[in-house]
């Protein structure tokens, strides 16, 4: 299946090459980072395919298409970053694969695969948690930040506070009671008729409208701990819908006088979300005394967040970083770099044992 002579390219052996694998829900990540003896790890590759085109004519993933599509995306992705990378793999020293959270299915698909790898090469395995993928994301940009800092970690599944005091040192300060960010914004959006998923052309149509027009709850800002609550925002976005007589109408198709209102509406719901997570952000540094705050997840692609956070942090000298936006959202690379940061630290657990032991709920703060 793979060409397995031992490549030129990896003549250097005092680096490392991990393989990284993502197939936790909607899009299957591939990549390969050099980890060398001293120093950064190196993205040298990635390739990712995106589900969102097959899930959106059902306003949703359906997890059985998801994990048929990884079988399908998974070994041409791989042979992708390999011939993009110039390596084979028989130069890969260790397969990391997306041990959880996320679909049984899917992440059973990923798993499985980089186990058949590690047996048929004879290289060791290392199932890494999907948040602590995105919680080190930073790490790749032109800005990487520094231990100890706050964490913000808004994605589709999980909106949370954690303070991080390097590799494997995760401290939870707060999370959602009920929907996360991402869920926040994915189901207002389709409340509003907009395509699956709802964050971005929630975000796109936001730009449109004035985010003073409705008056929209912000749940637990005031609740004297670091938690969240989505869920009371998309239900009072419903009723404005209902009282306009717009719920479920596709947001795409509407007259332009509708379309402002829905673009107000959409402008409304970015900021309360927006306002909530910086708060309790600022909070959380507060309460830390720490000077450096992380944004990962796929929220933190969101444009309103990274310009109100950037300004309300350089009036307090706070610095705050956020991975490349193309690795934002679920990707390979942040994959394969939480496994390096893992080894380095001397914090990673490599089996030799091709298990099938995925997570499919696994607390980060946990590890
Ligand atoms: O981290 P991620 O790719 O997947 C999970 O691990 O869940 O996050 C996906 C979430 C979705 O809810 C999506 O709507 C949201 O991130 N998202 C955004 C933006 N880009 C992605 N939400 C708001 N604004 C965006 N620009
Ligand atoms: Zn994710």
């Amino acid at each position: 299946m793979f060409e397995t002579a031992q490549s030129p390219a990896n003549g250097a052996a005092c680096e490392r090459l991990i393989l990284g694998v993502e197939s936790s829900c909607d899009e299957t990540g591939l990549a390969l980072i050099a980890l060398p003896k001293f120093g950064a790890p190196r993205l040298l590759s990635h390739a990712l395919h995106s589900q969102i085109d097959m899930h959106q004519a059902y306003g949703g993933v359906v997890p059985e298409l998801a994990s048929r599509d990884h079988i399908r995306r998974v070994v041409p992705l791989a042979r992708q970053v390999l011939s993009e990378s110039g390596r084979l793999m028989s130069d890969v020293d260790v397969i990391a694969y997306t041990r959880g959270p996320g679909l049984a299915g899917a992440l059973l698909v990923g798993a499985g695969v980089a186990c058949a790898l590690g047996a048929a090469l004879g290289k060791p395995l290392l199932g890494v948690h999907h948040l602590e993928g995105h919680l080190l994301s930073p790490f790749l940009s032109e800005d990487p930040p520094e231990f100890p800092f706050v964490a913000l970690l808004v994605s589709g599944g999980h909106t949370q506070l954690m303070r991080v005091d390097g590799v494997g040192r995760y401290e939870l300060l707060g999370e959602t009671v009920d929907d996360a960010a991402g869920e926040a914004f994915d189901k207002s959006a389709k409340l509003m008729g907009l395509p699956y998923p709802g964050g971005p052309h929630l975000a796109k149509l936001a730009m449109q409208g004035r985010p003073d027009v409705f008056d929209l709850p912000r749940p637990m800002l005031h609740s004297g701990n670091l938690d969240f609550s989505f869920a009371g925002l998309k239900t009072a976005v419903r009723t404005h819908l209902v009282r306009q007589g717009l719920l479920d109408q596709p947001a795409l198709l509407v007259e332009q006088s509708t379309q402002a209102l829905l673009a107000d509406l959409a402008a409304a719901t970015q900021a309360a979300i927006v306002e909530v997570l910086i708060k309790k952000s600022l909070a959380a540094l507060k309460v830390t005394g720490l000077k450096r705050v992380v944004v990962a997840g796929g929220v933190g692609a969101n444009k309103l967040l990274r310009e109100q956070l950037d300004q309300a942090c350089a009036r307090r000298g706070i610095r705050v970083h956020y991975p490349e936006l193309h690795l934002c959202t679920d990707n390979g690379a942040m994959i394969a770099l939480a496994a390096a940061m893992r080894i380095q630290a001397g914090r990673a657990t490599l089996s030799m044992e091709p298990t099938f032991d995925v997570k499919p709920r696994w607390d980060l703060s946990t590890l």
